[in-house]
């Protein structure tokens, strides 16, 4: 379904993942996430470097499970992929857009939940949504959990600390979503709803948090405007 919850005007209230949401996810991170599609197949092909045939792997903060259905492409069959919302509208829509059988859907919070030992771990644009003073210990006990030789992938929306980069940066990607046919009303509304819920981070700052989490190597592998993926090997 076409993402037109913010076309006419309304009472802007925060940005939150429920039904109306989850209905027209699909449409709206399209829209919205330059790169994307680009973003979650590569995901899924990263993966298949890090698993065996017995492998566990956590999609975090999965959504209508996109991550989950790429990795499933490019991994044994006998991998265990375990993708996790706190949302039940988006899990009820997940369970429509699965396209695997080994993907197993979790109701949970991800910053109180207790991890099985896995060899890979996904993000992708989950940690901006996780409140700022829980990230690094999410990130450690996500660091706790992975076997050796695993990795954790990080997607985000990049925050930066050049104020020309940082306009030139939202100014095109307020083009971007012109492009994909928001007008300008749908593109402020939406802005408001989501300035308080999506706190972003400089690409310094995710570097040092991994680093202080355990992480090894952290290497920024993609972008596409401001928004950027990361691997954090272990
Ligand atoms: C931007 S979406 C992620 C998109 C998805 N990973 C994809 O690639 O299509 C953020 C998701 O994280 C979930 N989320 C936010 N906080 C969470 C938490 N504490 N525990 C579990 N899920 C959470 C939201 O419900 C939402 O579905």
């Amino acid at each position: 379904m076409r993402d037109n919850i913010f076309a006419r005007p309304i009472k802007v209230e925060d940005f939150s993942f429920n039904q109306q949401v989850a209905t027209v996810f699909s449409d709206m991170i399209k829209r919205s996430v330059p790169g994307y599609i680009d973003l979650i197949q590569n995901i899924g092909i990263i993966a298949s470097n890090f698993v065996d045939e017995t492998s566990i792997i956590y999609d975090l903060g999965c959504s209508l499970g996109e991550v989950s259905n790429f990795i499933s492409l490019y991994v044994p069959k006998s991998c265990r992929i375990l993708a996790v919302d706190n949302s039940c509208s988006m899990l009820e829509e997940c369970k429509k857009h699965l396209t695997s059988s080994n993907i197993e859907l979790i109701y949970a919070d991800i910053t109180n939940m207790q991890f099985e030992p896995s060899r890979f771990a996904v993000l992708n644009l989950t940690l901006q949504f996780i409140a700022p003073d829980k990230r690094l210990d999410l990130l450690s006990k996500i660091y706790q959990s992975l076997l050796p030789n695993s990795a954790l992938i990080i997607s985000e929306k990049f925050k930066f600390t050049d104020e020309f980069e940082q306009n030139f940066m939202d100014k095109l990607h307020i083009n971007f979503k012109r492009a994909q046919g928001y007008s300008e009303l749908e593109i402020a509304q939406k802005r408001s709803a989501i300035e308080n819920v999506l706190i972003s981070d400089t690409e310094q700052t995710h570097v040092k948090r991994l680093h202080q989490a355990g992480f090894s190597k952290v290497i920024t592998w993609f972008r596409c405007l401001n928004f950027a993926s990361i691997i954090a090997l272990k």
